[in-house]
């Protein structure tokens, strides 16, 4: 089933000059770009985006992270995309994910870990909704 995912390419990536290996990593796999900008956004976007986690104590923390510089937002089309991104990202904790994956490779953080991708079909229209609403 063709599906359409959201995926944040982190301002650690950003800061590492980690975005061509990230980006390649998902073309490779055969997904298509259908739609990629860099925003460095602000609190009420980083709150939009994290609307479940909001009240968590790990939330402040991941809104200073979020905000603190570039990231480039992307929306990729596929077969299951969205489960095939979350395989390529790895497990939240890049110190746990597994070798081969994004975080196991390139991540040593649950906080700074280069990458997000919707974690359900309604997260992704949601989430595809708040960052590309012309799509
Ligand atoms: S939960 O509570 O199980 O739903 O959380 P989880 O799916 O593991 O993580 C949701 C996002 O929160 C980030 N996260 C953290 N940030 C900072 N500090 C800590 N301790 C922390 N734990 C989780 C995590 O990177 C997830 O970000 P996204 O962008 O959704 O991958």
């Amino acid at each position: 089933m063709t599906q359409r995912t959201l995926v944040l390419i982190k301002p650690d990536a950003v800061r590492r000059g980690l975005v061509g290996n990230v980006l390649s990593r998902f073309e490779a796999k055969g997904l298509t770009v259908v739609a990629m900008e860099q925003r460095h956004i602000d609190a009420a976007q980083a709150d939009a985006h994290y609307h479940e986690h909001v009240q968590k104590d790990f939330y402040p923390p991941l809104r200073d992270f979020v905000t603190s510089g570039p990231l480039v937002a992307l929306v990729l089309e596929g077969d299951e995309a969205i489960e095939v991104v979350r395989a390529i990202n790895g497990a939240t904790d890049g110190r746990k994910a597994a070798p081969g994956t994004i975080r196991g490779d390139l991540s040593l953080s649950n906080r700074e870990n280069l990458v997000h991708g919707s974690d359900s079909p309604e997260s992704a229209a949601r989430e595809i909704a708040l960052w590309f609403p012309q799509l």
